[in-house]
């Protein structure tokens, strides 16, 4: 496999990466450090442009995707606010897309309809990255997250990995379990029955030959936790509100939680968090979502040298 294979490559789902491509995107991210803390510098996306469209709200994905294209010496356009935007008028998302391709190498999209992605990928030459099509799937967020558990735990080969909150909507859970699997981790799946990992998902992990365990109360399976991916109960995908005030606050990490973990528990959240991991949390040494936050530089760089095609 050579990075050449990665050129034009749209990443809509985690299944469109083997993990042959997944292991050279963390192994490249992994040299580009130095680069994302700035103690280096580079060119090599010189001259070349991302457009960043995002039609739902975001902190990290927007801000980390347009600071790894500064890191990499090019440069950012895009729409945050669609209001402001020819959608407003009521453009399509294809002539969105038509348009935004002549003005930018490559494209990131988040949109709250599942699939807005694939199709916007039908509509560009240039390649389209997926950052979060509704309850989809948010494959760049798992290459942080499996970037992250790799550099806190080495190989992921049996490790137990408890996935808790809403599993549902939680895009980031859909694209990470397809991802561990590849990695061979075990998966253990706490959250109310309304929110449990999606049918589709249970039948593709088992298919796979990968041990699972659906749980509802954390505490039962803390103890033997080497990873917990905490997430956020999402208020703005459920269709009735008075479904969602049944399950709000239905679990907290915190540090009587945590009394019997493994003294090397890691604990992620692709962030944004309410009220899901207690802030006493963040001072724990097990606290590893802001360095996951961090991390999400140099795995979007690797992302976009590797597509945009700039050797650093
Ligand atoms: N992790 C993540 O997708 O965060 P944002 O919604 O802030 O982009």
């Amino acid at each position: 496999m050579t990075s050449m294979s990665f050129k034009g490559m749209d990443i809509i789902s985690i299944s469109d990466l083997t993990k042959d491509q997944i292991e050279e995107i963390l192994n490249l991210a992994n040299k580009m450090i130095p680069y994302a803390k700035g103690e280096k510098t580079t060119k090599a996306l010189e001259g070349r442009i991302l457009a960043n469209l995002f039609f739902e709200p975001s902190t990290r994905t927007r801000l980390s995707f347009e600071s790894a294209m500064i890191r990499l010496g090019g440069s950012n356009i895009g729409i945050t606010d669609h209001q402001n935007s020819s959608v407003a008028k009521g453009e399509t998302l294809a002539d969105t897309i038509r348009t935004v391709e002549c003005y930018a190498d490559a494209i990131v999209l988040r949109h709250p309809k599942e699939g807005a992605a694939r199709l916007a990928a039908k509509f560009s030459e240039k390649p389209v990255i997926n950052c979060g099509d509704g309850p989809g799937q948010h494959p760049t967020q798992t290459l942080v997250d499996l970037f992250t558990m790799k550099q806190e735990q080495g190989s992921m080969k049996d490790k137990n990995v408890v996935l808790v909150g809403d599993l549902k909507y939680g895009r980031t859970v859909h694209s990470l379990v397809e991802a561990l699997a590849l990695f061979g981790a075990n998966l253990t799946f706490v959250a109310p029955d309304i929110l449990q990992i999606p049918k589709e998902s249970v039948k593709l992990l088992e298919k796979a030959g990968i041990s699972i365990n659906l749980e509802r109360n954390l505490e039962n399976v803390i103890a033997d936790a080497d990873v917990l991916y905490v997430t956020r109960i999402q208020k703005e995908r459920f269709p009735d509100q008075s479904e969602y005030e049944k399950v709000a606050g239905s679990y907290k990490v915190d540090n009587t939680v945590l009394r019997e973990a493994k003294k090397n528990l890691t604990i992620m959240h692709p962030l944004p968090r309410v009220d899901e991991i207690a802030p006493e949390v963040d001072y724990t040494e097990n606290a590893k979502y802001f360095k996951q936050t961090f991390n999400a530089v140099p795995v979007r760089m690797a992302i976009l040298s590797l597509i945009i095609g700039g050797q650093v």
